[in-house]
């Protein structure tokens, strides 16, 4: 959410800021800019839009410089324009300003500003905090850093600023609490961003930057301080991903890439951990006292949000199903405004593919207050929530660039598969027999996802039968009834067609009243101990005339013959199905979204990683 990139050193900034900015985009695409010192004075440039039109804009710019800050907005505070885009000024123009988060006493801090006389030309709460800064350093006397140290103290919410200082040239200040970001450590050259991936090509050398800390860098500096100006030391480690995981590399839209990914990536999760033919099961990350309170676990909280969410309710059918310790699955935006009770022996999961998402990283740090033990299944290493957890397991699918997650619930649900079979395992809940017969079903999965994938362009037929539909239904039962909730959530995010997910036999409750012959309904439908009852549910669609499409496991003529459309996918274990079953709705989303023109990848209004609440 708000992608920031930053750099200091022998190269000219400006195309380093702006491939990166590139590379952020998916954080926010509302408007875009950059800050830059040539000729000894500061100069800023920002436009609303993505980051080509800052491209096009700045065509013919003298842009030289050895320094530079950058912006690509998911807007908060004040409508996307010119105007709200970022970097911020401050009042005399020697300062200028990129920040990712929310101030939340913004208002306040304004008011006091106004007294004293200071204008603003914009509704954010950045600029504000840019007055803010300015202010302490008239009023104290001090320089830039003194300044911004004694503001952070005073600001309440989340934030990541970066500042260039006209009077300083040669200083890039930056500053963290609750939004993410890391410094690339390269040879007489720094970097600063949200995340690895507008570094990545440069240097592999980074240090995350933790909440409360300052950092000041120069081309051949690297400074770390705590809030209390106390030097900090830096510590740098080895990136372990490669520019060409970042990159289309030949497919139309990462969202694409990021799909056909999936069997290398499930694999991938599943490697070095389980064993089938050894029928053995590892998780490295849950180890010792942190294994014991999972296998004893009283009851089992998942936090997450979205797709996230999604894998942790198919968690939850599974885990009860195979350990028989009571699961709930909280919205982390509600459970942590709502007093949860939590107690002795409750163990929280928390799953997030960023790993920075600002309703499950708020949720976990008040459950941790509380004493919980929190679990943090995570696809980005090194972030927030896997930084608080105390043990978990990283999904391992690589970078997700797309804005809508694919491989990223994949991954999470292998990943819960596994813990559930381990917390089975050491409880004594599940039968040798059918623990290896899991372990088989789980190692079997990416072979049938790639089988799965093979079916992308019957898919694009079906898309656009039904691509100018208004509405969508999606029904499934038992395990599949997430993944219709997925599903719907996967078609409105990119096609911005209306789509509802519903337990299928709930649909007889409400939902069935929309159903006419306009109407597609999207069944999950594979072989499962739920499918008797979601044939009928699937006759007493077509007795209303309403549009099925189907998605079946092989050799299954009875819906075939019900169907409209069918989607066939290979056979599965119904605990590891939805795996398998999400694929045709992820392809379906997808080419609903291209056959009706829209940016696949940078869905309007979305940004791929949530840091506000
Ligand atoms: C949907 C989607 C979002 C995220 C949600 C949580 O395609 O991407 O719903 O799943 O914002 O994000 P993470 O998993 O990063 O915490």
């Amino acid at each position: 959410m708000c992608g920031i990139v930053a750099y200091v050193g022998q190269r000219e900034a400006y195309p380093v800021v702006l491939k990166g900015l590139k590379r952020l985009e998916y954080r926010g695409y509302d408007s875009a800019g950059v800050a830059l010192i040539n000729d000894g004075s500061l100069k800023v440039y920002k436009k609303q839009g993505k980051v080509a039109e800052l491209e096009d804009f700045v065509t013919g710019k003298n842009l030289s410089s050895q320094i530079a800050i950058g912006h690509t907005r998911w807007a908060t505070h004040g409508e996307p324009c010119d105007r709200n885009a970022h970097p911020h000024l401050s009042g005399d123009g020697k300062l200028a300003m990129v920040h990712n988060g929310i101030i939340e006493n913004y208002a306040q801090l304004k008011q006091e500003l106004l007294k004293k006389g200071h204008t603003f030309t914009s509704d954010t709460d950045t600029e504000v905090l840019m007055h803010f800064i300015e202010e302490i350093k008239h009023s104290n006397q001090c320089g830039t850093e003194e300044a911004m140290r004694i503001a952070l103290k005073r600001v309440v919410g989340a934030y990541v600023i970066l500042i260039v200082d006209q009077d300083n040239p040669g200083t890039l200040l930056a500053a963290r609490k609750g939004s993410p970001l890391v410094i690339g450590v390269g040879k007489g050259e720094h970097f600063l961003a949200s995340d690895a991936s507008p570094i990545v090509e440069y240097t592999k050398e980074v240090v995350y930057v933790n909440d409360y800390e300052i950092a000041i860098l120069r081309a051949d500096e690297l400074i770390l301080k705590n809030i209390s100006n106390e030097v900090q030391t830096p510590y740098i480690q080895k990136l372990d991903i490669e520019l060409a995981a970042i990159e289309k590399g030949g497919y139309d839209h990462f969202m694409l890439k990021e799909i056909f990914e999936q069997p290398q990536t499930i694999f991938d999760s599943l490697r070095g951990r389980l064993d089938a033919k050894q029928g053995t099961l590892t998780l490295g990350g849950i180890r010792g006292e942190y294994e014991d309170m999972l296998k004893n676990a009283k009851r089992i909280i998942m936090v997450a949000c979205g797709t996230s969410w999604h894998a942790g309710l198919i968690a939850e059918y599974v885990i009860e199903e195979l350990c028989r310790i009571p699961v709930e699955v909280e919205y982390a935006s509600e459970f942590r405004y709502r007093n949860p009770v939590i107690g002795e022996g409750d163990v929280i999961i928390a799953i997030s593919q960023s790993g920075e998402t600002a309703d499950t990283l708020v949720a976990i740090e008040a459950a941790k207050k509380k004493g919980a033990i929190i679990l943090g299944v995570c696809n980005v290493v090194g972030s927030s929530i896997a930084r608080l957890s105390h043990a978990g397991a990283y999904t391992h699918a690589g970078p997700e660039i797309g804005v809508a997650s694919t491989k990223a619930f994949t991954a999470q649900l292998a990943v819960l598969n596994m813990i559930a079979l381990k917390i089975a395992k050491d409880r004594g809940t599940i039968t040798d027999q059918r623990y290896q017969y899991l372990l088989n079903e789980l190692d079997a999965i990416s072979d049938k996802v790639a089988t799965a994938l093979k079916l992308s362009d019957s898919i694009a037929a079906i898309a656009a039968k039904y691509k100018d539909a208004r509405d969508f239904l999606y029904l499934g039962r038992g395990y599949n009834f997430p993944v219709a909730l997925e599903g719907a959530l996967k078609l409105k995010e990119i096609s911005y067609i209306h789509a509802e997910g519903y337990p299928a036999a709930e649909m007889k409750h409400g939902p069935i009243a929309l159903v006419d012959e306009h109407l597609p309904v999207v069944f999950v439908a594979t072989k499962d101990s739920y499918y008797e009852k979601i044939v009928s549910n699937i006759q007493e669609i077509k007795a209303r005339k309403g549009k099925v499409i189907a998605v079946v496991t092989e050799g299954d003529e009875t819906i075939r013959g019900l169907a409209d459309d069918v989607i066939v996918v290979p056979e599965a274990d119904e605990l590891v199905a939805p795996i398998l079953s999400v694929i045709p709705m992820q392809l379906l989303a997808y080419h609903v979204g291209v056959q009706k023109g829209y940016d696949v990848d940078k869905p309007r209004n979305l940004a791929k990683s949530v840091t506000v609440e």
